[in-house]
């Protein structure tokens, strides 16, 4: 049987990971910018995350919703605490995609509406209605398409006001700060007008938190920056550090019903224990606090780095926008200076670490980059 031939690969072959390094089959060592799209937050193998997964495992590894799991509560305390949102309830599912698939489910059934409105370059997965929110029309099939999602500029307030006015709106949902899009930061302005509109609308705010969000930026939401709590905050990636786990956060004024939302696997044992283990790491070592600084090191070392059109994003959220010129550097990055980083169209390198990043890790880049672009 052969793979599904749906992802294009670089030819390299990790075998072995350790904080921000991995090893090649050959031994090669590589620094890790890139943390498999966002999702290493604590550090490959972080040694507490392999220790309480391991402990876990040999007691029981999965059963289903049907019984008491006491971890999902120990995990929606945590989460409670660590993301400053005491109040707000949590439901686990495995992906940022069902994830957003679910709160905008629940935004349905709460205020028993249809339309959504997204943005432009948005991405929110890959199934049904998250894909029918993403703005790109060659990852949607014929059967997802609907009338129900309206796209809007971002950032645009005019927009999002006339559209509230000419429709009944369900909710909207909204990255913090764009990450496939290529890092482009909602304005608290924007955040606010949304909270504004959808209080006055009985409409629902959904901020998409799978990849800014976890404490990437400094802020366990990046929505936060606005001063203003969104309705349901979705979340993926950094939540495992690599185990599969993701979850919504929904605020008080939802009242949960039995059946309303589902799910087989989400919040099992181990995704719990792995979980846990990451929002433990995260305060015990002030990552939060450690992205803030060394994001702002790296923002501070390149604004004046020669060839670059334009610096983006937050903590370590950062876009990288370079001339068409260069669109070789981020193939150079990983085969002549071994850094893996991600990339966003039209040539935007894309920087998304582990949260405990030094400022070594961060000058080893820095200077890798000015080598090819300055
Ligand atoms: C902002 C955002 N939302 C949702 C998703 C979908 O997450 P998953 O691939 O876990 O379904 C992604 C994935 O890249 C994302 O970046």
């Amino acid at each position: 049987m052969n793979l599904f031939d749906v992802y294009p690969v670089q030819d390299i072959t990790i075998a072995k990971a350790q904080g921000s390094y991995v090893w090649d089959d050959h031994g090669q060592r590589y620094l890790d910018f890139y943390g498999g799209h966002a999702v290493i937050s604590i550090g490959h193998t972080h040694p507490h995350w392999v220790q309480r997964i391991e402990d876990q495992m040999h007691k029981i590894s999965f059963y289903s919703n049907s019984i008491h799991i006491p971890l999902q509560k120990e995990l929606a305390t945590l989460l409670g605490e660590v993301s400053g949102k005491e109040d707000y309830q949590l439901f686990l599912c495995n992906s940022g995609a069902e994830a957003n698939e679910n709160a905008l489910k629940l935004a349905s059934f709460y205020n028993g509406r249809k339309k959504v409105i997204a943005f432009k370059k948005a991405f929110h997965g890959r199934t049904s209605l998250a894909v029918a929110a993403t703005d790109n029309p060659a990852i949607i099939a014929p059967v997802n398409e609907t009338s129900n999602v309206l796209f809007l500029p971002f950032n645009d307030e005019f927009a999002l006001a006339a559209a509230f006015r000419q429709h009944e709106i369900s909710a909207v949902i909204i990255e913090g700060i764009q990450g496939v899009g290529g890092i482009i930061e909602a304005t608290a302005s924007f955040l606010k007008a949304i909270r504004n509109l959808c209080d006055s609308h009985n409409a629902v705010y959904i901020a998409d938190s799978v990849q800014c969000g976890y404490g990437r930026t400094g802020k366990f939401y990046s929505h936060d920056i606005a001063g203003v709590d969104a309705d349901i905050y979705s979340m993926a990636k950094g939540m495992g550090n690599g185990f599969p786990v993701a979850g919504i956060s929904i605020s008080p004024k939802f009242k949960a019903k039995h059946s309303m939302l589902g799910t087989t696997f989400g919040g099992n044992h181990l995704a719990c224990a792995a979980a846990i283990a990451v929002l433990e790491t995260i305060r015990e070592e002030k990552l939060m606090q450690n992205a803030a600084e060394v994001g702002a090191y790296i923002l501070d070392e390149l604004k004046d780095v020669p060839n670059i059109t334009e610096l983006r994003g937050r903590g370590l959220m950062i876009g990288i926008e370079l001339p068409e010129a260069f669109k070789q550097v981020k193939a150079n990055l990983l085969h002549k200076h071994h850094i893996f980083t991600g990339e966003a169209k039209p040539n935007v390198i894309r920087l998304l670490p582990a949260l405990n990043i030094g400022k070594t890790e961060a000058d080893h880049f820095i200077k890798a980059l000015k080598e090819e672009i300055a």
